[in-house]
């Protein structure tokens, strides 16, 4: 979700308003996105690197999900089945406790699955799962001849979510920056201009219309 800082800058606010401006943005587009039956959704809040932003905005940031998360409790949306996914070591208890409380309530919503990766980078993703690979392995639960693709696949946050087809970066960002660098080996990838809190329905339409354009492949040949 790109471009919140910038959005603030040009009307000579505090980046803390464009936070504000691009979590509301998020029902719009999560709205939109089940009315023309996209099935998932995973939307970068937060990354393993975004520690290293002032003290202020981490807290305003970790501040804006705890009150969000609440809000999503309290309104109790009936489709939607939401995951967050990433690191919890580093995250406060009430935050990983509401996380839990989103997760759960929601479980059983199918028309649109939303994963919100917070404190989640792949390079971390794909050690942490690995890690948890090697314990199962010594521990018997499964052999080091069952490892292929897809059994790594369920180790990591996103289990349970198919590859990315099309990976959309906003403000004009043209980077992976550690996101979900397994799941978009062979994604497709659009950059718009639009800055996150003004990102519209015109520009979903216009990333699709740019992902049907595409050939994909898969590395065979048409
Ligand atoms: C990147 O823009 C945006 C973030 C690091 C934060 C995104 C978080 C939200 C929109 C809140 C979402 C809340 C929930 C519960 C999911 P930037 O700050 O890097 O903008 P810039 O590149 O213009 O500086």
């Amino acid at each position: 979700m790109d471009g919140n800082g910038r959005w603030a800058q040009e009307r000579n606010l505090p980046r803390s308003f464009g936070h504000l401006n691009g979590a509301k943005n998020i029902d719009r587009v999560v709205n939109y996105l089940q009315d023309i039956g996209v099935k998932y959704l995973t939307l970068f809040a937060f990354s393993t690197e975004n520690w290293k932003r002032s003290k202020d905005e981490v807290e305003f940031l970790m501040s804006l999900f705890r009150k969000r998360l609440k809000k999503v409790i309290q309104d109790r949306n009936q489709n939607v089945k939401i995951n967050i996914i990433g690191r919890k070591s580093k995250l406060s208890r009430d935050i990983v406790s509401l996380a839990r409380e989103v997760e759960s309530y929601s479980k059983n919503n199918n028309k649109l699955i939303l994963n919100i990766a917070i404190d989640y980078g792949s390079r971390e993703e794909i050690v942490s799962s690995s890690k948890k690979i090697f314990n199962d392995i010594l521990n018997n639960k499964i052999s080091i001849d069952d490892l292929d693709e897809n059994m790594f696949n369920n180790y990591l946050y996103t289990n349970g979510t198919p590859d990315v087809d099309l990976f959309i970066r906003t403000a004009g960002e043209r980077r992976m920056s550690n996101f979900l660098l397994w799941q978009s080996s062979y994604a497709e990838f659009v950059s718009v201009k639009t800055l996150w809190p003004d990102f519209s329905q015109d520009d979903i339409d216009y990333s699709i219309e740019e992902f049907n354009k595409r050939t994909r492949k898969f590395g065979s040949v048409n």
